[in-house]
């Protein structure tokens, strides 16, 4: 028997996320600034070696494997790899393979994902307002989100979407996309702003919105009743009696969920982030290129897990965006 992945505060790893891209056909305000650099093409893992390293993790105990980016789906070939990955579903050794994908590119491609075993995806919506899409994601565009939400349903595959709680922004409308969501048979999860890369203008502080309010804010309309549910992500659902549709709330400011962590966080060029809100990251690229013999690459795993931080220093009380952390978010994808 391999041993688990056991991190110094005696936290199992079972779930890695997976960036295979850092790039986007958006640019949303909070994420990326509007000039971005991207890495060149070269310094990429090929999807080979994506292949092996996830294997790797699965023969190490991860049971749930989320594909992020940037975009996951605008990385070319990307749906090779999934139906690649798909064998470790069919072994029993992976319970979910899934993404979270900003939608655009659905249409095209609901149907593959759902034949290499893709049962559920995450779609980011922050609003269901054309105009006030284009400016939050700069370069979006609502129409070709909502087809690609189509085609993933018509696949047969459940859609959660993803909205970032904004102050100011999409305040109103919270009653509106718990409607929406309800009457489509979507969950929905609500994130709070977290201070991930240098936004320039950016007003960190000013945009956040907590989760408590927003739960507050629901229960005045709605009858909320806490699930003791767990996807294996960090979110907390409570569900509508009225509607009987579940909310999730992802509260990394409001309310730490550190101590329940199970997952780190692989770049598309090899750098493991153990922690979303810290620095530390080890590279398992060169061990994974040095040697064929997977025993390198563990490892370099085990060390790494080794060096898991206890959790995140985000801190908005003191009114100013404490424990930021210099990366964009499409660097280690969410
Ligand atoms: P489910 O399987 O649907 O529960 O997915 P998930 O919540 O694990 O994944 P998703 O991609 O929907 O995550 C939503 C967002 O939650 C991410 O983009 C991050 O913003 C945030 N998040 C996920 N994991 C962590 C974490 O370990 N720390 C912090 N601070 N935020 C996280
Ligand atoms: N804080 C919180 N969530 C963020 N996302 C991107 N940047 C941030 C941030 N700074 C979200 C996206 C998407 C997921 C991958 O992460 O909206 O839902
Ligand atoms: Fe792209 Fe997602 Fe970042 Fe928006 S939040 S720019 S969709 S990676």
């Amino acid at each position: 028997m391999t041993e688990p992945l056991i991190d110094p505060f005696q936290r199992a790893i079972s779930y890695l996320r997976v960036s295979v891209t850092d790039r986007c056909d958006f640019r949303c305000v909070y994420c990326m600034s509007e000039n971005m650099t991207f890495l060149p093409k070269r310094d990429l893992l090929t999807l080979e070696e994506l292949d092996r390293m996830c294997t790797t993790f699965v023969r190490l105990g991860v049971r749930k494997l989320r594909i992020t980016g940037g975009e996951p789906l605008v990385r070319r070939n990307i749906l090779s790899f999934f139906g690649a990955m798909s064998r470790h579903l069919e072994t029993g050794a992976l319970d979910e393979l899934t993404l979270t994908t900003n939608g655009s590119q659905l249409a095209r491609f609901a149907g593959d994902l759902a034949a290499a075993g893709v049962r559920r995806v995450n779609v980011s919506l922050d609003t269901l307002d054309e105009q006030k899409f284009a400016r939050v994601t700069r370069w979006g565009r609502l129409p070709q989100v909502m087809k690609g939400i189509d085609a993933a349903q018509a696949a047969g595959m459940r859609v959660k979407i993803n909205a970032v709680a904004l102050k100011g922004f999409n305040e109103a409308e919270l009653f509106d996309m718990a409607e929406w969501c309800a009457a489509r048979d979507m969950d929905l999860t609500w994130i709070e702003v977290m201070p991930m890369g240098d936004m320039g203008e950016t007003d960190r502080v000013g945009q956040f919105w907590s989760l408590k309010d927003v739960r507050a804010q629901l229960a005045q309309r709605y009858t909320l009743t806490d699930l003791a549910e767990r996807t294996g992500g960090p979110a907390r659902y409570v569900r509508l009696e009225e509607t009987g549709q579940k909310i999730g709330f992802i509260t990394p400011l409001s309310h730490n969920f550190c101590e329940s962590c199970n997952r780190v966080r692989l770049t598309c060029t090899g750098q493991l982030y153990m922690c979303l809100g810290q620095e530390d990251m080890a590279d398992l690229r060169a061990p994974l290129r040095a040697s064929e013999d997977d025993a390198v690459l563990e490892n370099a795993i085990r060390a790494a897990i080794s060096l898991k931080p206890k959790g995140h220093d985000f801190d908005y009380s003191r009114q100013r965006a404490d424990g930021q952390v210099s990366r964009h978010m499409s660097h280690t994808g969410g």
